[in-house]
């Protein structure tokens, strides 16, 4: 079983661009009728609520060698053997490079408000720094544009995952020079696109960065050393600060802040042993991210935890805490499973599993992470900007329609316990390449007909129009 976000205990310790060469066809005219209110009973959401869908780059541009985009690490590590299932790669993915205004067009008639995506870096910098390329940054242009001209707000992410090969052929994020190389992009495009990108998204999900990319190896750059990984998940830290104090820096007005991955934690029992394993993980999975970012500094003990020798002890400079605790406008929060622990640090699964067996649905976590997050590290605005499962049913899929009311009903009663979530994006707009798993996990809202990529919107897109369209849930 290939486990995607929780570590146990014992792993963790182990410019202006060039003209639009494409312009955007004519609309076709707005879908839709006013929408009613949720009936009575049903659970209604702030007005101006933003909901949403997410994709990132990789998963769903495709037209990975075209217009001069170089390769990230994911192109250089999907082609080699054995490492995504069945061999696949992202190398046409959901083809979204190509349909874009397809793919606008089936946002704007789901109502979306918002949508987040990810800017690919090698696409705007193929080297990953220098000059950009143009016909790479136009692409962007031409999303936000569409977006914006059917009243969709973009929601830009600077990195999910796909780290240019070049960079990553100096060392990546062990190297603390990455960070500065992320910043100096990151400042690139709030010049060019930030008069139109209003929110920025800096980091998506560090910690599966570090878990997955640098200790179990199964996702690129494919490196099984915690030592690395320790070193590299402070320098994608440190990253996000400079980040966030380059876009002060433009002046440029908007709110940005990073994407994290979070697991509310358990006992798996009423054990003194498995209340002490719980909050241990939780410094790993939670505190080690939101501490720095939030409050400017590593949980208490946590660097003064590691072996003598562990280089990340070098790695955290003096300084780099304040930095990475550079004030953020808001957080993005992705909640997909619960984490229940036992006394010897194992983990156990309590609650039904989805296609991807890490997967545990458990709704109420959600609440019991905005409520703590609320409670721990103050008022900060919340969205969150990943929440959904993978299903093998095809377009009559219902068990999605239960699993995200239930995920809706959960932020709704955090909404109503004063947390201040604004916007809620579901994972995923599109089926697209999810990462080792390639092409057979498939969580979009619309499918994407794996030989013909043609677009078809499943049962829950259905569903989820009449949620927008109502702001909120029925009875
Ligand atoms: C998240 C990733 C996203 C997708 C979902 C299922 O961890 O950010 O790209 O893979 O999981």
């Amino acid at each position: 079983m290939r486990r995607r976000h929780v570590l146990t205990l014992a792993a963790a310790g182990a410019v202006a661009a060039a003209c639009s060469p494409q312009e955007e066809p004519a609309p076709q005219g707005a879908a839709g009728t006013p929408p009613p209110k949720p009936g009575a009973g049903g659970l209604a959401f702030p007005a101006g609520f933003a909901w949403g869908a997410s994709t990132s780059a990789y998963q769903v541009e495709g037209a990975a060698a075209e217009d001069g985009r170089g390769p990230s690490v994911w192109d250089t590590f999907s082609h080699q053997a054995g490492r995504t299932r069945g061999g696949d790669t992202g190398d046409v993915a959901a083809d979204h490079y190509h349909r874009l205004y397809e793919d606008l067009d089936l946002m704007r008639d789901l109502g979306l408000k918002s949508y987040r995506f990810s800017i690919s870096w090698s696409r705007v910098l193929p080297q990953g720094r220098g000059a950009l390329n143009a016909k790479g940054l136009d692409f962007y242009h031409r999303l936000v544009d569409g977006l914006l001209a059917r009243g969709i707000v973009p929601v830009a992410t600077l990195f999910h995952w796909d780290t240019p090969q070049a960079l990553q052929d100096e060392g990546g994020w062990e190297q603390r020079d990455c960070a500065q190389w992320f910043a100096d992009y990151a400042q690139q495009m709030f010049y060019s696109l930030g008069d139109k990108v209003a929110t920025w998204l800096t980091l998506n999900e560090p910690k599966t960065v570090v878990s997955l990319g640098y200790t179990t190896g199964i996702h690129a750059p494919g490196k099984q050393d915690h030592r690395a990984a320790d070193v590299a998940g402070h320098h994608l830290l440190l990253a996000h600060g400079l980040a966030v104090r380059a876009f002060r820096g433009t002046g440029r007005k908007g709110a940005i802040g990073a994407a994290l991955n979070l697991s509310p934690v358990y006992p798996a029992d009423g054990s003194a042993g498995a209340a002490r394993q719980a909050a241990a993980l939780d410094v790993e999975e939670n505190r080690r991210w939101l501490d720095p970012v939030l409050l400017g500094k590593y949980p208490d003990g946590w660097l003064a935890g590691q072996p003598a020798n562990a280089p990340v002890r070098a790695a955290v400079r003096h300084g780099d805490e304040a930095v990475i605790g550079e004030r953020s406008d808001l957080l993005a929060v992705q909640y997909y499973n619960p984490a229940f622990v036992t006394a010897q640090g194992g983990r156990v699964t309590k609650h039904p599993t989805t296609q991807a067996s890490w997967l545990e649905v458990y709704p109420d976590g959600l609440f019991d992470l905005l409520t703590r997050i609320k409670r721990d590290y103050g008022d900060i605005p919340l969205t969150i900007t990943e929440n959904g499962m993978p299903t093998t049913n095809d377009v009559q899929d219902d068990d999605r329609i239960a699993f995200l009311r239930d995920h809706f009903a959960a932020a709704h009663r955090a909404i109503q316990a004063g947390v201040r979530l604004q916007g809620f994006h579901v994972w995923s707009l599109l089926d697209n390449f999810e990462w080792a798993e390639g092409y057979s996990q498939r969580w979009g809202l619309i499918r994407v007909d794996p030989a013909t990529r043609d677009r078809r919107r499943k049962a829950s897109a259905e569903w989820y129009r009449g949620v927008i369209a109502r702001n909120g849930l029925d009875a």
